[in-house]
């Protein structure tokens, strides 16, 4: 079977980012602007919530999304993998943002039932971005180790 060229270079980051808190006699509030607090054109919102006890969520990667998770009530975990390596984030207050460009592959788990996790894209949803296959994720992944 021939193999189709590709000209995809896949970039694979992971970080934390630490929102401004504007924080007055009647509480607090967050801004989250373009290219600003979050260093991509946002084009997609989505929350997870009521997560039941014991579930978890994500287990995939993407090809080229950047996307940027807030935890905005109780408290969860996203498990990172670019491959090689693993580590996980606990996300248990709004003012962090854990930014996740490309190609890592993400779990997300310990919610509390109280927990809203909000996530920003900068696509919108498309399954042809989705590597649902660890084996075939670790495929990927070790050729953009080899290309880099
Ligand atoms: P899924 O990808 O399983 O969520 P998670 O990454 O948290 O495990 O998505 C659950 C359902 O929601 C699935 O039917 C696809 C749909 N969905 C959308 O319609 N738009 C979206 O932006 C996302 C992320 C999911």
């Amino acid at each position: 079977m021939e193999r189709r060229p590709t000209t995809i270079k896949y970039k694979a980051e992971v970080k934390v980012l630490k929102f401004n808190v504007n924080t007055d006699d009647r509480g607090s509030l967050i801004a989250i602007e373009k290219n600003k607090d979050v260093p991509f054109d946002i084009k997609r919102v989505y929350f997870i919530f009521d997560t039941k006890p014991n579930m978890e969520r994500g287990k995939h990667a993407h090809k080229v999304l950047q996307q940027m998770l807030v935890c905005l009530n109780g408290r969860c975990k996203v498990r990172v993998d670019d491959g090689k390596v693993k580590e996980s984030f606990l996300l248990d207050t709004p003012n962090i943002g854990l930014y996740i460009n490309g190609l890592i592959w993400r779990e997300m788990y310990d919610f509390s039932p109280d927990c809203v996790l909000m996530v920003l894209a900068d696509s919108q949803y498309s399954e042809e971005d989705y590597i649902r296959n660890y084996a075939s994720f670790i495929k990927l992944a070790d050729r953009r180790h080899y290309e880099q």
